[in-house]
């Protein structure tokens, strides 16, 4: 097969056509695996070349987009982002996330939307050039053009095709409708069950609160939506929220959670299947429910609802038993997590891509708090 007909470079030729963007895809006599060999075969300065390079911070992809010229500073990367420390990817984990090649990733066609920086260098130029997800095709772009294609599947991501999304970033938090009422707490809050189509409308809200409430920069938030959109289709997948009523009789997401049944083939459940010795993998794993995330507004944490939240997750689900991962260091989850029944499985395990230390955690459903008072009933 050639380039030309090469399944991904059709795909990235037809999200360009569809977004309006004039170039078109060129097919070269042989693949370029750095922006001099493309420069060079297209007759170009090497600034005008586009790389798409994939980074990981705390385990999330991120995509710099940079020019041929630069290197990318890592370090300034992470500061942009508010992480500790971004790494280059991994071949395996670049296929994985732009199910593309290294040398080959364009900047748009990928499975899930990823968070993008781009290297303002690029402006400079003209005309830029990218590779177009093989890495003997590529495609001219003014960069106003081509990031409009990027941006729209960084909205949309590729999910059900045909259900309504949301697609503003900062939707408003005033809407009343988030599910079935589950738990009362003190006046003007609530917990309550979010069905699936409200919750997936409503992922940029909650993942708003992620980012406050992990202390994650906007790009890893963005680079979540993708993931999280996906989550929602897993088996078993459950959503709890925590409502906050506002002055105006109307209400607020403040914090949520959600989880699903772990099976063979997802990334988390092979991961601790590595981190755990074959008996606890036994004993813990098979049928397992996965709090994958619980997250409250730092201005609304401490006042029981993660607590509220943790248990409504969990509460009557067919499970034998809950696992998750937390930092493992002192923190209000790690100490929520053991004073309502979760044993350490194992300690200081660290997940591909970030640097911090996890602690992995499991407890037998349904889940007793050690301290029934402490679980702000
Ligand atoms: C973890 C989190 C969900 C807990 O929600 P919360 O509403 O703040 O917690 P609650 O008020 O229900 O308190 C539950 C327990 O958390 C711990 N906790 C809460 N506030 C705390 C504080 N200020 N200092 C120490 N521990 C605290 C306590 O163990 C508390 O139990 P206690 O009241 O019996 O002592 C929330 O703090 C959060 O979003 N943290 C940041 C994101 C995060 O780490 N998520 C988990 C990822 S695995």
């Amino acid at each position: 097969m050639t380039s030309a007909a090469h399944p991904r470079a059709v795909e990235v030729a037809r999200l360009l056509h569809e977004a309006g963007a004039p170039g078109e895809v060129r097919v070269l006599p042989a693949e370029v695996r750095t922006a001099a060999a493309a420069a060079a075969e297209l007759g170009v300065p090497v600034g005008a070349i586009a790389n798409s390079l994939v980074f990981v911070a705390v385990g999330q992809p991120v995509l710099v987009l940079t020019s041929g010229a630069h290197r990318v500073d890592e370090a300034k990367v992470a500061e942009l982002l508010g992480v500790p420390e971004v790494r280059r990817a991994p071949a395996e984990f670049v296929r994985e996330v732009t199910g593309q090649p290294i040398g080959g990733v364009a900047p748009v066609g990928h499975p899930e939307p990823i968070g993008t920086l781009v290297d303002v260098e690029l402006a400079r130029h003209e005309q830029v050039w990218a590779a177009a997800g093989h890495p003997a095709t590529v495609f001219p772009s003014h960069l106003r053009g081509a990031a409009p294609a990027h941006r729209r599947r960084t909205r949309r991501g590729r999910g059900r095709p045909g259900r309504p999304r949301s697609g503003r970033r900062t939707p408003s938090p005033r809407r009343r409708g988030g599910g079935r009422h589950v738990t009362n707490t003190r006046p003007g809050t609530r917990i309550a069950e979010l069905p699936i189509p409200w919750f997936r409308d409503h992922m940029h809200e909650a993942l708003a609160i992620y980012g406050l409430a992990m202390g994650y920069d906007s790009a890893v938030v963005a680079g979540r939506y993708g993931y999280a959109i996906q989550h929602t289709d897993r088996p078993g997948f459950r959503a709890v929220g925590a409502f906050a009523a506002t002055d105006d009789d109307a209400e607020q997401l403040v914090g949520f959670g959600y989880g699903y049944e772990i099976a063979p083939g997802q990334w988390w459940h092979d991961q601790v299947r590595a981190a755990l010795d074959r008996r606890t993998a036994k004993r813990w794993m098979p049928g397992a429910f996965e709090v994958c995330e619980l997250h409250v507004h730092p201005d609304a944490q401490s006042r029981g609802l993660g607590r509220q939240l943790l248990h409504a997750l969990v509460a009557d689900l067919p499970h034998p038993v809950a696992l998750l991962s937390t930092p493992d260091a002192d923190t209000k989850a790690f100490r929520l997590y053991h004073a309502d029944g979760f044993v350490d499985l194992a300690r200081g395990y660290h997940f591909p891509g970030d640097p911090r230390p996890f602690a992995i955690l499991g407890a037998e459903l349904p889940l007793h708090p050690q301290d029934p008072a402490a679980a702000n009933t």
